[in-house]
């Protein structure tokens, strides 16, 4: 990928898309095509198919996608379904028509079958049954990967999809309604602190074990599979370790320096007990990640502090 291509990133003004045009730029690509969804709605096939048939880049990173909690997903299934569907659909067969040189697409590890070995390697996908809260949101993913697949074994189109485990970092969403587990947990230790309460309640028992990554790290991996002319296909990015919920609280609780007690409401379910990428595939290739999760909760807390007033 030669620094002087024209490279869409789509969504950059999200927490991944930011980071990916952070990390082109540090790495000296300045010929960066980006447009808000006001200016330009990937789910508008007519505005999309215009877009790439003028602009021609020669490189897209495709972070564009309708994006939420378990709650938000699970009420509103249908939505997630059409927009994550409508942009990749458009996305993709533009991209192809318009001669891009590779494709960048981004899923997500609830792709693959809630009851999955762990830890969960590429090829389990389509082996079983969803995650019923998201799997409008999944199954539009698997159809983005599918279609990928697709246009890569009939026309050549090349591409790599990176499946990342949970991510977290600068842009991260704080909307309690809509957020994901560990910015949701660190803004309730803030607020928890701050009004002075001794104890926080941890929702389940504490067991379930999740995986994180930095949002900077999944930028680099992007950047490395874009530049590797030979990596093609379905890629698990992610630290390849887990922790347990109650740790996790533990360690920001720690982080934020506050002291109370943490009191478990077992009245709420636990959710699947493990949940961990195998990343071996991306790291034989000789990505690893380098900011691990003190570091990333302690930038995290940092950039929260600084945008609080964004945030109601
Ligand atoms: N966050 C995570 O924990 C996580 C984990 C695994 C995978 N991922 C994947 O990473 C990708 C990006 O996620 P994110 O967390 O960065 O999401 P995000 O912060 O919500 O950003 C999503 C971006 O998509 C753009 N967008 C949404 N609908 C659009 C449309 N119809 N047309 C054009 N642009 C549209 C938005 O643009 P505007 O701001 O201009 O409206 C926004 O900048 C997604 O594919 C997601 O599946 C995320």
């Amino acid at each position: 990928m030669d620094t002087s291509a024209k490279i869409f990133v789509a969504g950059h003004h999200g927490m991944v898309g930011s980071s990916i045009v952070r990390s082109l730029q540090r790495n000296g690509y300045t010929n960066l095509l980006l447009r808000s969804s006001s200016e330009l709605d990937l789910r508008d096939q007519r505005s999309t198919m215009d877009f790439f048939a003028d602009e021609k880049p020669d490189y897209v990173f495709m972070a564009a996608a309708k994006v939420g909690g378990i709650l938000a997903n699970k009420e509103q299934q249908a939505e997630f379904f059409y927009d994550n569907l409508a942009i990749e659909l458009h996305t993709i067969h533009a991209a192809h028509l318009s001669g891009v040189k590779k494709f960048c697409f981004l899923g997500s590890s609830c792709i693959y079958p809630k009851l999955a070995p762990q830890p969960i390697k590429e090829d389990a996908l389509m082996t079983g049954h969803l995650e019923p809260t998201n799997f409008g949101y999944a199954s539009a993913k698997i159809a983005g990967v599918k279609m990928c697949e697709a246009y890569h074994d009939q026309y050549g189109f090349s591409y790599v999809a990176l499946m990342p485990c949970n991510l977290y970092g600068p842009g991260d969403n704080f909307d309690p309604r809509s957020s994901h587990v560990l910015p949701a947990l660190l803004r309730r230790v803030i607020e928890t602190k701050e009004r002075g309460e001794e104890t926080i309640v941890l929702w389940g028992t504490g067991t379930p074990k999740r995986e994180f990554l930095y949002v900077d790290d999944v930028a680099s991996a992007c950047l490395f599979l874009m530049q590797n002319e030979q990596a093609t296909g379905l890629f698990n990015v992610g630290m390849g370790e887990d922790i347990a919920t109650k740790d996790l609280l533990e360690k920001i609780c720690q982080i934020v320096g506050y002291q109370g007690t943490i009191v478990p409401d077992l009245s709420k379910p636990d959710g699947t007990p493990r949940k961990v990428l195998d990343v071996s595939k991306l790291q034989a290739l000789g990505w690893k990640p380098t900011v691990d999760l003190d570091a990333g909760i302690q930038l995290l807390y940092a950039w929260f502090l600084e945008h609080r007033g964004e945030f109601v």
